[in-house]
């Protein structure tokens, strides 16, 4: 029989030989759960954290429900997905009511870990088995102790190719501890924060160096957007200090759009907040002001792409002398990636470890026209 797992594919996020769709963790995770899934019922069967769609696909089951947090992994599932009977749907009861069996890539983060565990323990069916696999160099002890807060009982397989599944049975319901609120007096906010967003509800040492001088970032811009926006944070201080102002907030992730989402709700304030790859549904030059505080991880690996990719989109959306506003850690020295994507780019401020910069977009489309950087 064809292995169904072999021609998955990472896109649209980033294909390289070294970089795998499918790994031995999500194929021990299939074959730990193997004989449940083949008995449960149509519809009965939920997936979250599935990273390209190897477990939703892998599983063979009709009808599965899945939860991705990542867009990109969710683009991804449903490029791979063929004519494949699915739904994605968000982290609700709709994801899990009369679930038997859940299939799960571990998170990194324990925040996430403990919301998904915890999503499952209040809405899948009594009888659920969880399987939750991951590579052992990313697997700690608190991650029994988090699921064994939700289950009755935690077992581990063994590991396989460096992989390892825990099975968790005995769902122990309990009352929802996420998103969590937090008042920042510093801020004047309230910060929501689903598990698993940048920071949760603290205030990261950039961001709030970018917050620092975000009062003289194109005083009169009617237009701004808050890209890779988390929690929020600055697009709520934004709409707050510049009420005529359009404020649009987006983020890749269904954790950070939901907490985005609730923290305006919570501090009464107007901003749009979209879930979207990098800037994919926003127009061409159409804003004045973009801030962005960008990440620098993949998975576990430092990728400098996840940012330049961002800057692109930035110049794309800007409006001829429109301003992208950044702060990165000192020694990624992004300035020439900057000023080359989207124009003469200035410091404004620095500490000692991160750096915030302005760049100006100077043409419809933000890619500087070559006399104006010999000019430069
Ligand atoms: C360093 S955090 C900054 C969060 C927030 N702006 C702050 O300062 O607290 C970077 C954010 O970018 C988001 N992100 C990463 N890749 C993205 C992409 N391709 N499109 C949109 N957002 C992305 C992440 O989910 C994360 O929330």
């Amino acid at each position: 029989m064809s292995d169904p797992l072999a021609t998955l594919r990472r896109f649209p996020d980033a294909e390289a030989p070294n970089l795998v769709a499918v790994d031995a963790s999500d194929r021990l995770v299939l074959d730990e759960a193997r004989a449940d899934v083949a008995a449960a019922a149509p519809g009965t069967v939920a997936v979250i954290g599935d990273n390209y769609g190897a477990l939703t696909i892998g599983s063979g089951a009709a009808g599965v429900r899945v939860f991705q947090d990542s867009l990109v992994g969710e683009l991804a599932l449903a490029n791979n997905a063929g004519g494949l009977d699915y739904r994605s749907l968000p982290l609700d009861e709709e994801l899990l009511a009369g679930a038997t069996v859940v299939l799960m890539q571990l998170p990194k983060s324990l925040d996430q870990l403990d919301e998904w565990a915890g999503a499952v323990a209040r809405w899948a069916d009594p009888s659920v088995v969880f399987y939750a696999g991951g590579r052992v160099k990313h697997m700690t002890l608190e991650m029994n102790a988090i699921l064994g807060r939700h289950f009755d009982s935690v077992a581990p397989s063994l590991a396989r190719q460096k992989s390892r599944v825990l099975v968790a049975r005995g769902p122990r319901p309990a009352e929802e501890a996420f998103p969590r609120r937090e008042y920042s007096e510093e801020l004047g906010l309230w910060v929501v924060a689903h598990g698993g967003v940048f920071a949760g509800t603290r205030f990261d040492l950039g961001t709030r160096l970018l917050l620092s001088v975000l009062d003289d970032a194109v005083p009169d811009a009617a237009d701004i957007v808050d890209l890779g926006c988390g929690s929020g944070i600055l697009a709520a201080s934004l709409a707050r200090s510049r009420p005529g102002a359009r404020v649009t907030a987006t983020d890749q992730s269904w954790a950070a759009a939901a907490s985005a989402t609730a923290t305006m709700l919570a501090n009464d304030l107007d901003v749009t907040v979209v879930r979207d790859l990098g800037l994919a549904t926003r127009a061409d030059a159409s804003a004045d002001l973009v801030v962005l505080n960008p990440p620098f991880h993949s998975g576990s690996a430092v990728d400098s792409g996840l940012a330049r990719a961002l800057f692109e989109d930035a110049a794309r959306v800007l409006r001829p002398g429109g301003e992208l506003w950044t702060v990165f850690n000192s020694h990624l020295g992004y300035r020439p990636t900057l000023q080359r994507t989207v124009g003469p780019t200035r410091e404004v401020t620095r500490n000692p470890k991160f750096t915030v910069t302005a760049s100006r977009s100077t043409t419809a489309g933000g890619t500087m026209a070559i006399d104006e950087i010999r000019g430069m």
